[in-house]
């Protein structure tokens, strides 16, 4: 792997399929940025943090293919993922008498990427969109599969649309500069892969742990490849969701009620999803569908990569309240992702009586 040959995991979607590129250095390789949508303008929307470390060098890039290059700078965090962000970008675009060939380039986390996705999915009925990802988090999970969206206060990612991006430009070496927590955070969709889908990459996980947290490129080259391939066969079989995509949002019904309960931003995306996947793996076991050691194994590995595996007390009455909202719910009945074996999930609705069991064994 260089930054000449990248790897290259391909997202097969028909007339609408697009390649993902990971590798170092991807942001000075002309070559990833070859043969993209030509218009008249290309857009850099990215953030407050992540522009003074990247936009210059993404902007020389695209200066080869677009006589203009805008750039757009949104509020950081998962508190500014709402109507003002994407209203800022309109009134931009708008102000700006951008036409409907403009491509968006979305620059930084899932945050980012997620509201640029939308932008890009509404501005006159939809424009090209490039995902440049620049977290662990967005580079395995929220730069794949189109789903893009903007949070409510009554619910996440209540507002969105499936758009695809036209590449994922991932590069490694902009990993060097994030912090450790949202490292961390990122580590959680990396081992989401294991239980759902491979139980063989969550081995693989366990033994190169050390090697992800010292941000050895060859291993987090591994670690983003094998999520993508994952993401990419499930997309690939169920682009907007009506089974098995659904697998993806293993640890998510808790971990978006922790989010929603504790006020975005308070916990990270990937922190929610680590605890929520100890409590679904515990309900798993508690439905009789795995064993003890296996929830024993999955919390070890979480809390080796550094986050939480209890969840806060809100309350078994307020998670409820936020699980009915969630998008998988079915005329209020929460739907969760399990555990059927290693390796293997399926989405089921549980007793309530037993999801307070396992609130009660997680949080406070
Ligand atoms: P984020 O976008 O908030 O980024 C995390 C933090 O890191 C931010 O402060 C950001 O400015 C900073 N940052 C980004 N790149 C950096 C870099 N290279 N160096 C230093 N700092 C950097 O959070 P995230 O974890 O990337 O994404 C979480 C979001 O993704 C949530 O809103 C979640 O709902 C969404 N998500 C979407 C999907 C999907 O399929 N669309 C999947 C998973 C998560
Ligand atoms: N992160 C869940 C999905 O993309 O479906």
């Amino acid at each position: 792997m260089n930054d000449i040959f990248p790897d290259v995991v391909g997202i097969d979607l028909g007339d609408r399929r697009y390649d993902i590129l990971i590798g170092a250095g991807l942001l000075d390789s002309s070559s990833a940025f070859a043969d993209l949508p030509k218009a008249a303008t290309a857009v850099i929307v990215t953030n407050r943090t992540v522009a003074p470390l990247y936009a210059a060098r993404l902007q020389q890039r695209l200066t080869a293919t677009y006589s203009a290059v805008v750039t757009i700078e949104l509020e950081d965090g998962e508190a500014h993922k709402d109507w003002a962000s994407l209203n800022a970008i309109f009134d931009r675009l708008l102000g700006a008498g951008l036409d409907r060939k403009t491509v968006l380039f979305a620059l930084g986390g899932g945050v980012v990427g997620d509201i640029t996705g939308f932008a890009a999915a509404s501005y006159m009925r939809g424009v090209p969109f490039v995902q440049v990802p620049t977290t662990l988090l967005a580079q395995v999970d929220s730069s794949v599969g189109g789903k893009t969206a903007i949070n409510h206060p009554l619910g996440k990612n209540m507002i969105g649309a499936f758009y695809q991006p036209q590449r994922v430009i991932a590069d490694l070496d902009t990993l060097d500069t994030l912090p450790d927590r949202e490292l961390a955070a990122g580590l959680a969709e990396v081992i989401k892969y294991g239980p759902i889908a491979d139980d063989v990459f969550l081995t693989w996980i366990e033994d190169n742990l050390d090697a992800l947290w010292a941000r050895d490129k060859k291993a987090l080259a591994y670690a983003v490849k094998r999520s993508c391939e994952i993401k990419a066969w499930v997309v690939g079989q169920d682009e907007r969701e009506s089974g098995l995509r659904a697998i993806l949002n293993f640890g998510h019904t808790f971990g978006h009620a922790i989010e929603a309960g504790m006020g975005y931003g308070a916990w990270l995306h990937g922190e929610g999803v680590g605890c929520g996947m100890v409590m679904a793996a515990d309900l798993s076991c508690r439905l009789g569908l795995i064993d003890r050691a296996y929830v024993d194994r999955l919390t070890r590995l979480i809390e080796r990569a550094r986050l939480p595996v209890r969840g806060p007390a809100l309350g078994a009455d307020r998670y409820l309240e936020f699980m009915r909202v969630d998008k998988k719910a079915e005329g209020g009945e929460i739907r969760f992702v399990v555990i059927d074996q290693p390796g293997q999930a399926s989405v089921r609705p549980a007793p309530d009586a037993v999801v307070r069991d396992v609130l009660a064994a997680h949080t406070g």
